[in-house]
């Protein structure tokens, strides 16, 4: 017996579904973002640099340091607006800012990374203490706040803007370089304690799902092809 147009239409009208439900899985998954990790690889103030004992090492109020921001997804890239950094003299329990320094906003493509290695004049840092406090072999310590703002491009689309906002200790020692000979990890402080708790429930860590409008119009781009 022939098929009836009834029945015909039904078949098709439940592929679609499942057609449009497994495209729209598939989109949903592959539009998790994660943001950029962001790290100091070498920091190095000359001036306390203490087996450098000439003046112009002395006067030399620079400071040295070398960013790294590393795009981690493979299908997505990232558009940068200016990144604003600030640096920080952290001692007796304040925290004095000393330097500021704005990286131009960038485009970043899929998996890759761009280091920033750049000099910036320190101001304001009481530098006759700090060398006091490493002649008696302490460190001291430095802050680096990172403020931008990041969108995702998607292939032909680019997200919202989401903020980026990250920061690190950096301790130096009377070499003038950082301790620490890895590269330090720049981390949300704010939300530190939610990320800990979202990380026991959602799957994937630190990644986020874009709105759901540009999901649809996708969704009903890629059906409008089948
Ligand atoms: C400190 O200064 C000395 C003498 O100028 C130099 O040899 C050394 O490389 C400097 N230290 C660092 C960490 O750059
Ligand atoms: C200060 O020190 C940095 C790092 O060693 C160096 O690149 C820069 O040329 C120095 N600046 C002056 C004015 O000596
Ligand atoms: C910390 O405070 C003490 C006493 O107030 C002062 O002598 C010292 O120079 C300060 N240290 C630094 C590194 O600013
Ligand atoms: C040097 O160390 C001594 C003993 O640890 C401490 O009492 C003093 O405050 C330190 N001085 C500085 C300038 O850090
Ligand atoms: C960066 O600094 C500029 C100038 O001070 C400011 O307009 C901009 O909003 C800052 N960006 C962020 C993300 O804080
Ligand atoms: C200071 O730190 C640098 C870099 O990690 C290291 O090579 C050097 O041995 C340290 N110096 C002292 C006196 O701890």
């Amino acid at each position: 017996m022939p098929e009836s147009g009834a029945a015909t239409c039904c078949k098709c009208c439940t592929s679609f579904i499942i057609t449009s439900g497994v495209t729209a899985l598939f989109m949903w998954l592959s539009l998790r973002t994660e943001k950029p990790t962001c790290s100091i690889q070498d920091f190095y103030v000359p001036a306390l640099n203490r087996t450098a004992n000439s003046n112009a090492n002395r006067n030399n109020h620079t400071i040295y340091f070398d960013l790294k921001l590393d795009n981690k997804m493979k299908d997505k890239g990232v558009k940068y607006a200016n990144i604003n950094l600030t640096f920080f003299y952290s001692q007796n329990d304040s925290r004095l800012p000393v330097a500021n320094y704005m990286v131009p906003g960038f485009y970043q493509g899929h998996g890759k990374k761009a280091r920033r290695r750049e000099l910036v004049v320190a101001s304001g840092l009481p530098w006759a203490a700090a060398l006091d406090a490493l002649s008696n072999g302490s460190a001291v310590n430095f802050g680096v706040d990172l403020a931008t703002r990041v969108k995702f491009k998607i292939l032909f689309w680019y997200t919202k803007r989401h903020s980026l906002i990250v920061a690190a200790d950096v301790e130096v020692n009377n070499s003038g370089r950082k301790v620490n000979k890895k590269g330090i990890k720049l981390k949300s402080k704010r939300k530190n304690h939610n990320t800990k708790k979202l990380k026991s429930e959602a799957p994937y860590p630190k990644s986020h799902r874009a709105r759901v409008e540009p999901l649809a119009v996708l969704a009903f781009f890629f059906i409008s092809l089948l």
